[in-house]
């Protein structure tokens, strides 16, 4: 992002809201053929979220947003533009974004989804450093926002033990030259995208008597593909990120990758040469919540006082499409 004539952009201010109810390992061990001890060594989840009745990615997404709102010191109607990294949205459409720009009363916002999937709050980042820098928003709103507990098969134990739901979100406004976002890695490859997807209930195969009967309107995921396939997505991307600033990954004094597994983010870690110690972990408490995973962890890096100023930070992620996308940034 290092080009002239640009305005550097970076994160103003940042929240997070998770719903009140836990899902434990041993909740779980009622409802399939599965134990704590099993979830725990093979992806280091203890608990997760779970929305209540009420709540929905735009009714948890405007909590987080009110909450970056705040840290920021703006207004809604402030506020020019949202953009909404959402898999499992309130309606096809309309727009989760426009249900939150109305919640929020941010009047004089655009708004629009990003829906690529776990990825998709990073590339919402990108994006909206880009609209900033270029001088066509003063500032935008990005929000990560996901009720994944509706789109499980509870009966398949392959995949309700990984999900919880949650949001997080971003304000992106510019900042002092040199800070901000640094460097990017954005990337797919659609050929594989039936390793992990929700193969019903869009115009490939609309909603029927037999799409509800086969279950085919939760997530199905070739696990084991899946985790190789983000070990390498997660370090390669990082390492092409860091490059595309000219950082190396010595001077990187966090990284902050999507929260799938434990063994995943152990293993990317290693391939980075990065010690456990300046990787940000907090999928023992929420499971993986796709594209709320990244802002909530960033969020709860910023509270813990992890983060100094001009500290170099990556967010790395990887998910369905399959999609990879990593950013750095100067906090
Ligand atoms: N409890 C107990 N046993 C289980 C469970 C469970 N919940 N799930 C699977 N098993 C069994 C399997 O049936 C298998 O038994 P078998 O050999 O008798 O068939 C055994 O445990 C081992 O199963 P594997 O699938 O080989 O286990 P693995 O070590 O690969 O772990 C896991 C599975 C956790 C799903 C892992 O592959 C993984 O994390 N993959 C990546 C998933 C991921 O990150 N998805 C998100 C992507 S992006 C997005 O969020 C949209």
């Amino acid at each position: 992002m290092a080009h002239k004539n640009l305005r550097s952009a970076g994160i103003v201010g940042i929240g997070a809201s998770v719903p009140e109810g836990v899902l434990t390992n041993f909740d779980l061990e009622k409802l399939v053929e599965t134990s704590n001890e099993w979830i725990i060594e093979r992806t280091g989840i203890r608990e997760r979220r779970i929305a209540s009745k009420g709540e929905t990615a735009a009714t948890l997404g405007v909590k987080a947003a009110l909450h970056a709102l705040e840290d920021a010191k703006m207004k809604s109607s402030e506020v020019q533009c949202i953009i909404v990294a959402t898999i499992t949205p309130d309606y096809i459409f309309p727009a989760t974004a426009c249900l939150i720009q109305h919640l929020l009363g941010a009047a004089n916002a655009a708004a629009f989804d990003l829906l690529v999937g776990c990825t998709g709050f990073v590339y919402g980042l990108v994006i909206a450093s880009s609209l900033v820098s270029s001088g066509i928003f003063e500032n935008v709103l990005v929000v990560g926002t996901e009720v994944f507990s509706r789109f499980i098969n509870w009966r398949d134990r392959h995949t309700c033990v990984l999900f919880g739901d949650g949001a997080g979100a971003v304000v992106v406004a510019p900042v002092d030259e040199g800070r901000g976002l640094l460097g990017f890695d954005l990337g797919s490859d659609g050929s594989s995208s039936k390793l992990l997807q929700i193969s019903a209930g869009g115009s490939y195969r609309p909603a029927s008597l037999l799409s509800v009967l086969e279950e085919a309107h939760s997530l199905t995921m070739n696990g084991s593909e899946v985790f190789r396939f983000a070990v390498r997505a997660m370090s390669e991307s990082t390492k092409r990120a860091l490059d595309s600033c000219g950082i190396d990954v010595a001077d990187v004094s966090l990284l902050i990758p999507h929260q799938a597994n434990l063994r995943i983010i152990k293993a990317a870690a290693e391939r980075l040469q990065i010690p456990i110690e300046r990787v940000f972990v907090n999928v023992d408490r929420y499971g993986n919540t796709s594209a709320a995973s990244i802002p909530i962890a960033l969020y709860e890096a910023v509270s813990n006082g992890l983060l100094k100023e001009n500290d170099i930070i990556v967010c790395t992620s990887f998910g369905g499409g399959l999609s990879w996308a990593s950013c750095v940034l100067r906090w």
